[in-house]
């Protein structure tokens, strides 16, 4: 649109002065083209606002229906939002702080606090002052090497390809800017991802983009040049993803550009799948045995792996494969099936996989039941957007928190829908060049970081409200949730909890007994 209005800007002035050699009248269009021409390279020129540099001049509709929202959303356009995976609400959480400006919200609650899921935290009558300090976590165990800090609340995986390379940028500049990390998603490492000097998480998946040999099968040698990068910080197996477990990934043939076919080694034209399953191992202990691999061949860099909790026996023969062999990886990431992505069937985004809280709190009893708890830490992923969203995760058993569309909300994402089709407007979810340089990554990447601050200092309001200096002193019984008009529960009540190392003493809540007996950590 941008270079299609440079054109008209170019080409009408010209044939109107052509035209008024033959009809002096003709100047008088200057008066309708002038303002057009004005407004639009006003709107090119500006850095703050993609949709308006992306669709120069018409873009400005969006921004002013923006300005008389209220009167409007009731009316028109909150009717249309039914299904949206993020309300109106948590969005503008996101481009509030993003953008630095007044994040308090007038007149009252806009919750209703009557609905059946209707969640809170109990405040204490003696509230402590905020901390100033934001938490951080350190992640490695006994074969870790590197120990990594990390904030707890990073950018989950989203791979170049999926992402604009400005995104990409805007991103890992906001990360260096904020002390936070990026992860890579399955894609590999692109430039985009070095050249800001931000700390990642470099992920590979079942298609080892960056890692893999020309027959797509994974190559040590490749993995040990990347992996040993001073930017990476810490390694993440793929396993499953919340959007879409069991499927694998899949970057649509529009989206594929010859800098991302080189990045990726694979053959244009064609949608590129990455397959469900990995190659390089088929059993608990085989994936294992990778992870002590991939630290090793990392220089001994914290290393763990991704998964959206499925079968749980398949689970519980990975935690009897880590009694079994010791090896113990450094972190495990839980993605909820609410989890987002960039490509999906719509059976796989709405009907596979296991929930965030129901996932979390599994995977948390079961490290715990087995007394390894301690040595692992937990990453949670799952439309965790808000300072009370983490808190409702680290009460539930997780150590740190990643965030993909909140990111891409502060980037500028307007939830358009249109990732998979590689027409997104503001140039966050496409390879289209010219949809792409409306994306300013200086300016982004300042809101990527304003947003991650902004969202820590919440959570730290949030906790000193209920009495509490710091997220590890979160416990379930602190979150409240009404299960029914007239019933309410905390999580102590809805989720039950193990004690620690019980697993070994045979003693297992019903729940769990049958899964635990029939795991082998030689089978998934
Ligand atoms: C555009 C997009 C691309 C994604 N790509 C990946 C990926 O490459 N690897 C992965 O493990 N997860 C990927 N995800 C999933 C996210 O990392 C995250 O686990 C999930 O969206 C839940 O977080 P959210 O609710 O904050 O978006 C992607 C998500 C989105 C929205």
């Amino acid at each position: 649109m941008r270079k299609k209005f440079i054109w008209f800007s170019i080409l009408v002035p010209i044939s109107i002065v052509g035209i008024s050699f033959l009809w002096k009248s003709a100047l008088f269009l200057f008066i309708l083209v002038g303002p057009l021409v004005a407004i639009g390279w006003i709107d090119i020129l500006q850095n703050k606002q993609t949709i308006r540099r992306n669709f120069p001049v018409i873009g400005n509709g969006r921004y002013l229906a923006e300005l008389i929202r209220p009167e409007i959303n009731q009316y028109f356009i909150e009717s249309n939002w039914d299904g949206m995976p993020f309300s109106r609400e948590k969005r503008s959480i996101v481009y509030q702080r993003a953008k630095g400006q007044l994040d308090t919200i007038p007149f009252g609650t806009q919750a209703d606090v009557y609905a059946t899921d209707y969640e809170w935290i109990n405040h204490s009558l003696t509230p402590k002052v905020p901390s100033k300090e934001a938490p951080r976590i350190l992640i490695g165990g006994k074969d870790c090497k590197q120990k990594y800090s990390a904030s707890i609340f990073n950018i989950s995986a989203m791979s170049y390809g999926s992402l604009s390379k400005n995104a990409v940028l805007a991103l890992n500049r906001g990360a260096k800017m904020g002390g936070f990390y990026h992860n890579t998603g399955e894609g590999g490492i692109s430039p985009y991802h070095l050249k800001p000097g931000g700390d990642l998480v470099w992920q590979v998946g079942t298609g080892y983009f960056g890692c893999r040999d020309a027959d797509g099968s994974f190559s040590l040698e490749e993995f040990h040049k990347r992996a040993t990068l001073p930017n990476v910080k810490m390694i993440e197996i793929k396993l499953s993803q919340g959007a879409k477990p069991g499927h694998g990934g899949i970057l649509p043939a529009k989206k594929l550009t010859e800098e991302i076919i080189a990045i990726r080694g694979v053959v244009p034209g064609k949608d590129v799948i990455s397959p469900p399953a990995h190659t390089t191992f088929s059993t608990p202990v085989g994936l294992l045995e990778f992870v002590a691999k991939l630290r090793e061949n990392s220089g001994g860099k914290p290393t763990g792996f991704k998964l959206c909790l499925g079968r749980k026996r398949e689970f519980m023969s990975i935690v009897k494969a880590m009694l079994e062999t010791r090896i113990l990886p450094d972190f495990i990431t839980v993605d909820g099936a609410e989890g987002g992505t960039g490509a999906a069937p719509l059976e796989f985004s709405n009907s596979v996989g296991t929930p965030l809280n129901e996932g979390l709190v599994f995977v948390h009893n079961a490290l715990t039941g087995a007394g390894l708890r301690d040595e692992i830490k937990l990453i949670v992923a799952g439309k965790i957007t808000t300072g009370f969203n983490i808190a409702t995760k680290i009460a539930l058993g997780a150590d740190l928190c990643n965030s993909a569309r909140g990111m891409m909300f502060a980037l500028g994402c307007i939830q358009a829908l249109r990732c998979n089709a590689n027409t997104c407007p503001t140039g966050v979810a496409t390879q289209d060049p010219e949809l792409v340089a409306g994306l300013d990554p200086t300016n982004k990447a300042v809101r990527v970081a304003n947003f991650q601050k902004a969202t820590v200092h919440s959570l730290l309001e949030v906790i000193a409200a209920a009495g509490l200096s710091h997220p590890k002193e979160l416990y379930p019984r602190y979150i409240q949730r009404r299960v029914s008009p007239m019933t309410v529960k905390s999580f102590a009540e809805i989720y039950f909890s193990v004690e620690p190392g019980s697993f070994l003493k045979n003693v297992l809540p019903d729940a769990y007994a049958r899964a635990w007996k029939e795991a082998n950590p030689h089978q998934f």
